[in-house]
């Protein structure tokens, strides 16, 4: 018997469930044939043990009555690793919240900067990463607009500290008022070497502002920190909750720990008649966490007040402590 007729004799071999013989499957590592075995090394990457038996029992069948012996062993190679290696940036903050959504505008680096601002009067250190390259908001809201990155002594950026909060964004790196153009493997790079070349101090905080969607941002970001938890803003109307299920499931497949989503814009309250408004649609929280599969962690509501604090960079000195104590309801139950 050669070479060749033991590998005709195995293409007779099915693959248990598949059209395919097992050759064609490229299960067969290795054949050695003498004038009284042969010997057939395979190559078993199934965690299925039915099929491995039914494969071993299949390939004895077709030699029985040849007058051969039949040495047959299998080995499982490693599969190869696709996945890139995890690196562990910004060890220097113990807990480490990433804030994300769908589309922008729906107030994602608002609850950012709220999230910072509550953190820090509550006596926390806190850190802003604003790894939305396309749309580096964070200086703007935090007051920092003027502000350029410096470099230390260890040739790192040193992150800027206004009000107590330590931010580190591309706006303090490039000319604001220029656009940039990201392609996607650009994106990534972007933040990686803002992530390498940042030198933050020890922090109980660090809220990363992504950028909308589900893009490389996101997965980078993940695979370059430890993102302890993850929060997803939307608004209540029908396509920005259409969008939040894709982003969502997106992070579920990509093992990010997501805590909850807050329903950012969620009413309005009226200044004559004190009612709650819904200009966006009114949509139970509950049937929310129903399509969504995560919980609920607060509804904040359209304040002109905010809009105007983020747009000018002064929340930090805001008063609103009603929407302080929403904050505080959706810190609780991250
Ligand atoms: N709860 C809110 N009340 C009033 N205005 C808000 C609220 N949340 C966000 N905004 C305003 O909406 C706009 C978009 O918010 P922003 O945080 O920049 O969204 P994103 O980061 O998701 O693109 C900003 O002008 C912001 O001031
Ligand atoms: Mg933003």
């Amino acid at each position: 018997m050669t070479k060749e007729d033991v590998i005709e004799l195995l293409s007779k071999v099915k693959y248990p469930g598949y059209a395919r013989n097992i050759v064609d499957f490229k299960i067969i590592k290795s054949i050695d044939v003498n004038d009284e075995e042969v010997k057939i090394v395979l190559n078993l990457a199934t965690k299925n043990e039915d099929i491995k038996r039914m494969i071993l029992d299949n390939i004895k069948n077709i030699f029985k009555g040849s007058g051969i012996r039949l040495i047959l062993s299998t080995v499982q190679d490693e599969p190869k690793s696709t996945t890139v290696e995890q690196k562990h940036f910004v060890k220097t903050a113990k807990k480490r919240i990433a804030v994300l959504s769908a589309k922008g505008g729906v107030g994602k680096s608002t609850f950012t900067i709220s999230l910072a601002v509550f953190l820090k009067r509550k006596g926390y250190t806190v850190g802003v990463f604003d790894a939305d390259i396309h749309g580096p908001n964070i200086p703007r809201m935090l007051g920092t607009l003027d502000e350029k990155a410096s470099i230390n002594e260890n040739k790192k950026i040193v992150p800027v500290l206004k009000d107590g909060i330590y931010s580190m964004s591309l706006g303090y790196i490039v000319d604001q008022e220029t656009p940039v153009i990201w392609k996607g493997a650009m994106v990534s790079k972007a933040i990686v070497e803002m992530l390498e070349s940042t030198e933050w101090p020890d922090m109980d905080y660090l809220i990363v502002d992504l950028p909308p969607g589900t893009g490389d941002a996101a997965l980078t970001v993940k695979q370059n920190m430890d993102v302890d938890s993850a929060v997803i803003v939307t608004t209540p109307n029908e396509l920005a909750i259409a969008d939040a299920l894709r982003t969502i499931d997106f992070f579920k497949q990509v093992e990010i720990n997501i805590s909850g989503f807050v329903e950012n814009m969620a009413y309005f309250v009226c200044d004559n008649c004190h009612n709650k408004l819904y200009p966006f649609g009114n949509v139970e929280p509950e049937e929310l966490e129903k399509a969504f599969g995560i919980p609920c962690l607060g509804a904040i509501p359209f304040d002109p007040t905010i809009e105007e604090a983020t747009d000018n960079g002064t929340l930090m000195t805001l008063g609103n402590e009603e929407y302080f104590n929403l904050i505080n309801e959706v810190v609780s139950k991250i």
